[in-house]
């Protein structure tokens, strides 16, 4: 059986500098594997490359064993690919419940009577905020919160897949264990691709690690083997 994901050896450039240098990565069914490495390794490169935002310049990605390179994003969402952007990307003018139900819709080819519903009440038990915040400009959440919302509207495309870009940047401890605790109910119930610097929060969900230095793969295990020692100096610790 074909892996989940399977990126094999990408390339992607910007203009003449090399971002991406051959990374290859797979996702079992599942699976959790967490991205990690430096500001600057080409960590969200890859992730915009398997969004459909960014063209890759050579190598190929394999969506449960169908090339997906010619897809736009559309069909990527469709395609069971839930993507969660660094810096959360709400938005700042549509209230919370207008931002889920925009997730949503970008999946609604699947959406049926009573169906939606069930899924919005899933996503706020998950995270409770979203529904005391429903009708909130979503600029007037804080970073905590908005990356709550960020996930929320993710989950609302019913992923597959959900590629998550540092869930954890920029925000405050206690909610950072909360959304720890949202994405470990998530593992097992869809394969989850975690971009994170914070050794511990990737070392308690991944089943799988992959450290990415200057746009390639410089060192990968399974998630309990993970060495902070081994693998500090490509992470911020
Ligand atoms: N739009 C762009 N144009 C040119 N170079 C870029 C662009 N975006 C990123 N880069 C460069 O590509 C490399 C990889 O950047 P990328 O954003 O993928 O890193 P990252 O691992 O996500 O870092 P961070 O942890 O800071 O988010 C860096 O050298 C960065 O400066
Ligand atoms: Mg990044």
């Amino acid at each position: 059986m074909s892996a989940h994901l399977a990126i094999e050896r990408l390339d992607h450039h910007y203009g003449s500098a090399q971002s991406l240098r051959g990374v290859s990565l797979a996702i079992e069914e599942g699976q959790c594997v967490a991205l990690l490495g430096r500001n600057g390794a080409g960590k969200s490169t890859l992730l915009r490359c398997l969004a459909g935002l960014l063209q890759p310049s050579g190598g190929r990605i394999l969506l449960r064993g169908q090339t997906i390179g010619a897809w736009p994003s559309y069909r990527r969402v469709r395609g069971g690919i839930g993507y969660v952007p660094q810096g959360r990307e709400i938005f700042a003018d549509l209230t919370v419940g207008e931002n889920l139900l925009i997730g949503q819709k970008a999946n609604d080819h699947k959406a049926g009577a009573g169906r939606e519903t069930a899924l919005l009440e899933e996503v706020c038990a998950l995270f409770p905020i979203l529904r005391t915040m429903w009708r909130r400009r979503g600029g007037d959440l804080s970073g905590g919160q908005q990356q709550q919302l960020a996930i929320g509207r993710a989950l609302m495309g019913r992923p597959q897949l959900l590629v998550l870009d540092e869930p954890t940047e920029g925000i405050q401890p206690s909610i950072v264990k909360s959304i720890e605790a949202a994405i470990a109910s998530l593992k097992g119930r869809m394969s989850i691709l975690l971009v994170e610097q914070y050794y511990d929060f990737a070392r308690s969900l991944a089943d799988r690690y992959v450290v990415l230095s200057r746009g390639a793969v410089v060192a990968e295990g399974a998630g309990a083997a993970m060495d902070q020692d081994d693998i500090s100096r490509f992470l911020r610790i």
